[in-house]
């Protein structure tokens, strides 16, 4: 089947930037760097929902070392701390005490998201923590991230596919789409 080289998202229209073919061969890239750091160990991977999933499929089935891995979600709600806001790591069903764990994130954009999800994880004390991100827009981060693992790093522009979404929409594609009009 002819792939499209143009997409409409709801009302948004994307271009394609990352082939599928570009994307697989980074995440073999990253998955052979895993399996050599992590050589004689057994990591946690944690993949966190919902942009993640298709990548955490991928890049798996790359590697070849003994290791577990659980879907997370940061579900954040309105409460009574002192930021009147609640953000909680849900669905971690393994006990990561003394376990090396590797974050698997579809895309690092401000840096806020996986800032407040290390503080989080750090509280079971695990071994170590590294981040493993598809997609990194280095131009927007706003805290200092040590991003041991990048597929790829990207401008500034608002992305689709691979498990991306915009609004909901357009996960579901092989390659990932730019923005071209807003
Ligand atoms: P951060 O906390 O600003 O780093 O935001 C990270 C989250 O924002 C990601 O996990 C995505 O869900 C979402 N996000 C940031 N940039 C994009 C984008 O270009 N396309 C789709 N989702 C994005």
């Amino acid at each position: 089947m002819q792939r499209k080289r143009i997409i409409k998202v709801k009302d948004k229209t994307f271009s394609v930037t990352i082939s599928e073919r570009a994307i697989k061969r980074q995440i073999k890239r990253v998955a052979e760097e895993i399996n050599r750091d992590f050589a004689g160990r057994k990591p946690v991977f944690l993949a966190v929902l919902n942009g993640s999933f298709i990548f955490a499929a991928d890049l798996l089935r790359e590697i070849d070392l003994p290791c577990e891995i659980s879907f997370v979600k940061l579900a954040s709600y309105d409460g009574m701390n002192t930021s009147g806001r609640i953000r909680e790591v849900i669905g971690l069903n393994i006990d990561i005490t003394g376990r090396p764990v590797i974050i698997v994130e579809d895309i690092v954009d401000t840096g806020l998201t996986m800032a407040h999800m290390l503080e989080t994880l750090k509280l079971q004390n695990p071994e170590s923590i590294d981040i493993c991100t598809l997609l990194l827009k280095p131009s927007k981060l706003q805290v200092k991230l040590d991003i041991r693992y990048c597929c790829k790093q990207i401008p500034d522009d608002f992305v689709v596919g691979y498990g991306l979404d915009y609004d909901g929409f357009g996960r579901n594609t092989k390659d990932v789409y730019t923005i071209i009009q807003n």
